[in-house]
């Protein structure tokens, strides 16, 4: 028997395979650009890893790519067809791997979750489960997930800071802001590759609002993650984001342009990325140009891809806001049928889109017909709905901020000033939201208050 670099057992033909597994862990660990050569290292060396076909699999389902999940597929048949010869946790593997690829997530997480228990050095089951709870916003479990393993982690034992990482991105997606960004910054102290880490720490600078710590910490590190993969566009992304709330428009264009749109992307980070930034420009009254038609090109090719309900949101807000409003509807149509469908009875998203995917989608397409009353009466309800849909609450707040558009847009001035007064006390720094709480508290005849907000803004926007 064979071990992983953490001294798990592992089933495998030759060590070297072994070592070929282990580095295409790192590389995934390190949101590296190689995971895919790494894949064919192990499969050259070692076809019958039992191990190398879960990790082709996982690896195949991770980015919600159509063209790719069924791949996963093909290695769960390989992997099944090994797994008699498997250890208790290598079969265990292969049955998360099934549950995904049929659909049932949250089965997926507790087999994973129920190795942790017993293997807590299990590195991948670890990051896997992390992302898994993160895609299905399952926040307490993200976060526990983390808190159950830290006592068995020590900096002695290979990728103890990625498990640093994790557990401050954990925290911080649940609000523990303090304890969040020590650990974080820590880990990029042990390794500067790790940029999901260094993502941990930029959420934490931007939910408590502190923009330029967040643009030099972004700053500080561009020479390092750059060399990591797509990911890095979602890091240029935030610091963008950092940009956006300074009104410093012709920075978050170029960073459009220049560092995370750089060329049509079939990645869905990329797309949502892009997406979600336009949509917040064009809120703001800015001409995106036709900046859109790239994006929503992509998008058109995926109709009837039903794979993660937070993307489908991006692909709607870029069909709607290119003119290719018959292809949102066409999208929402196809997340209906997707829900009556029997075949999808189990599948944890269909759920996911009954609830949220399907109300938030039709209040893009409102919003982009500018039906604001519409988008107000979806979103009153839908904006506690939507953490299912996964993603960050930094990405999700693109929905709440077209919420408080519209409200204003109809003119439904009270309605306005008390979604911005909830805005402001949760985003105290924020610049751009005391002005617009300003505008409207002029509407609604409270001139004092309009009056102190408004130097407010201009106290934050100096600064
Ligand atoms: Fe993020």
């Amino acid at each position: 028997m064979h071990h992983d670099k953490r001294g798990l057992p592992i089933t495998a033909a030759s060590q070297a395979a072994v070592d070929a597994f282990d580095a295409s862990v790192d590389e995934f660990l390190a949101s590296g650009r190689d995971a895919a050569l790494l894949l064919k290292r192990i499969a050259d060396v070692d076809p019958d890893m039992i191990m190398g076909q879960c990790l082709r699999g996982y690896f195949m389902r991770l980015p919600s790519l159509a063209r790719l999940t069924a791949q996963s597929h093909d290695a769960l048949a390989k992997a099944e067809a090994l797994a008699p010869a498997g250890t208790d946790r290598e079969q265990k593997h292969v049955k998360a791997l099934a549950a995904w690829c049929a659909g049932d997530l949250r089965g997926t997480t507790a087999i994973w979750e129920s190795i942790l228990v017993d293997h807590p050095h299990d590195m991948l089951a670890l990051r896997l489960a992390h992302f898994l709870h993160f895609f299905l916003g399952d926040l307490p479990q993200m976060r526990d997930s983390m808190a159950r393993l830290m006592p068995r982690w020590a900096p002695d034992i290979p990728g103890y800071g990625y498990v640093l990482g994790c557990r401050a991105f954990s925290l911080e997606e649940n609000g523990d802001y303090a304890q969040a960004e020590p650990l974080g910054r820590k880990a990029v102290e042990i390794n500067e590759n790790d940029i999901w880490a260094g993502h941990a720490v930029a959420h934490v600078l931007e939910m408590q609002g502190r923009r330029q710590d967040g643009i030099k910490w972004v700053d500080s590190h561009e020479d390092a993650w750059r060399e990591r993969g797509i990911f890095a566009h979602h890091i240029w992304w935030h610091r963008a984001l950092c940009y956006l709330e300074l009104e410093q428009f012709d920075a978050v264009m170029n960073a459009y342009d220049n560092q995370f749109w750089t060329e049509p992307s079939e990645d869905n980070t990329d797309i949502c990325n892009a997406s979600a930034m336009l949509m917040r420009l064009d809120m703001l009254g800015l001409d995106v140009g036709d900046r859109w038609s790239s994006i929503a090109e992509v998008c058109a090719t995926r109709i009837d891809e039903r794979l993660r309900p937070f993307n489908d949101m991006h692909y709607v807000m870029a069909l709607t806001m290119d003119g290719r409003r018959d292809d949102a509807v066409a999208m929402v149509n196809s997340m209906r049928a997707f829900c009556e469908d029997s075949a999808t009875k189990g599948v944890t998203v269909a759920d996911t889109y009954r609830n949220a995917g399907i109300p938030v989608a039709e209040a893009i397409i409102a919003h982009g017909d500018k039906n604001y009353a519409r988008v107000v009466d979806i979103m009153r309800g839908a904006r506690y709905e939507m953490r299912p849909l996964g993603g960050s609450w930094a990405q999700r707040d693109v929905w709440v901020r077209m919420f408080i558009h519209a409200a204003i847009k109809d003119n439904q001035n009270e309605l306005a000033r008390a979604l911005l007064a909830e805005r402001t006390a949760a985003n105290p720094t924020s610049g751009p939201t005391w002005k617009t709480f300003a505008e409207t508290l002029a509407k609604c005849g409270a001139s004092a208050d309009a009056d102190s907000a408004r130097a407010k803004a201009a106290a934050l926007l100096a600064a």
